[in-house]
């Protein structure tokens, strides 16, 4: 056990508010309860994302406390759910006084929490830190970029993280290759993939069916794009079955846009709620194809190394497809159709696992830790 030279505890305060930023705290939160007489974890829940099958079953699958806090937030415009959270942010936190905030990833919450922490001269750890795909429409880009600006500790997931960070001004002694927390879960889980009875229960075979996300305004709040997204799916569906688990935002754009006659669910083209932690692990693992427009998605493809497009004109997570099984096709349903058709032809790209994409992630951020409070 490391040691820190005072007998001083330190209170972390560990931020999650919408569904990708469960598995990537959990491991960071089991890591510094093997500290108790050096950190106090508590774990606040924004309530960004509310519904049970965004949250609470994160939490029971990734076996993660309830939270100490949960600000209970909700859904609105932009402007309504930063400044909400915020508000009740900044209440807890004078309450608690933390001597570290920690956020992950990339949501609303994320730099929420980060400027409330770093105007009350907290210091911030960002999890997930310098991923740019340089697309200033994507809310999550400006919340990356403002949340790296005010970040004490830069936890990165891969090499070109750091670099963009370098080239924004960030000081490099700042900034800590450690790898990715969000794999460290999937790790955590992986030997409970082969029991679950998804495949059993919507009676499909692995790897063949295309199994797709989507849920980025830029697809699914615009009409036109959407439709000719969902006539790609239909034209694909004489290959192989589509498992669509969607996304309340998605769910309701299908339904305000008067898509459900597109989309009916035939048998070969399905949509489905939003799944679980893993049952969606255990679909992604044997699946023939997955088509994307995650962030999440893209890197647990290449650490299964199944193909996957992505159905935007950039990523933030080039690594992926540098080194990993993603393509990135945009929108254009005859490329999505050309893409998917050679890897249902058997023409797929291999790719490897990037460096530290593994089950120490979170040792390597509670030693960075304990160097920065000793
Ligand atoms: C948010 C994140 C996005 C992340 C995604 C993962 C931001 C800006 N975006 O997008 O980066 O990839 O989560 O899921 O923070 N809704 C429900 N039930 C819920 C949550 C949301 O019905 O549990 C509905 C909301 O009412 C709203 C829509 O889904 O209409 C969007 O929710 P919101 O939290 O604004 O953003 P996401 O699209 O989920």
């Amino acid at each position: 056990m490391k040691s820190l030279a005072s007998s001083k505890k330190y209170r972390i305060m560990l931020v999650a508010g919408a569904r990708p930023n469960f598995m990537k705290i959990a491991p960071v939160l089991n890591e510094l309860k093997k500290y108790p007489a050096l950190f106090d974890p508590v774990f606040v829940h924004t309530g960004q994302h509310y519904d049970d099958r965004m949250s609470r079953v994160f939490l029971e699958e990734l076996a993660l406390p309830l939270p100490d806090v949960d600000l209970g937030v909700g859904s609105g415009t932009h402007a309504v759910q930063t400044s909400r959270v915020m508000t009740a942010f900044e209440k807890t936190v004078l309450k608690r006084k933390p001597e570290l905030v920690l956020v992950v990833g990339d949501v609303n919450s994320t730099l929420a929490c980060a400027l409330v922490a770093a105007k009350l001269h907290i210091p911030v750890a960002h999890v997930e830190a310098g991923l740019r795909s340089n697309d200033r429409s994507m809310p999550e880009e400006i919340n990356r970029i403002l949340t790296d600006q005010i970040s004490d500790i830069l936890f990165t997931t891969c090499r070109d993280g750091d670099m963009n960070l370098k080239k924004e001004g960030i000081p490099p002694d700042k900034i800590h290759l450690v790898g990715n927390t969000m794999i460290q879960s999937l790790l955590q889980v992986q030997p409970g993939l082969e029991k679950r009875s998804i495949h059993r229960d919507l009676n499909v075979t692995k790897k063949e069916y295309i199994l797709v996300t989507l849920h980025r305004p830029s697809n699914v709040d615009h009409e036109a794009t959407f439709r000719s997204i969902l006539g790609a799916l239909r034209h694909l569906q004489t290959r192989a079955t589509i498992l669509f688990p969607a996304h309340p935002r998605t769910q309701k754009q299908i339904h305000a846009f008067g898509f459900g006659s597109q989309v009916e669910n035939n048998g070969r083209f399905r949509i489905l709620d939003a799944l679980g932690y893993m049952d969606f692990l255990a679909l992604q693992k044997y699946a023939g194809l997955v088509l994307t427009d995650s962030g999440g998605v893209q890197e647990e493809t290449t650490f299964f190394g199944v193909p996957c497009l992505t159905l935007r004109e950039n990523t933030e997570r080039p690594v992926t497809i540098t080194q990993g099984t993603n393509i990135l096709v945009g929108t254009d349903p005859a490329a999505i159709i050309r893409e998917s058709e050679r890897v249902l032809d058997g023409r797929m790209k291999k790719g490897s696992i990037p460096r530290y994409w593994d089950d120490r992630v979170a040792g390597r951020m509670a030693d960075v830790l304990i160097r920065f409070f000793s």
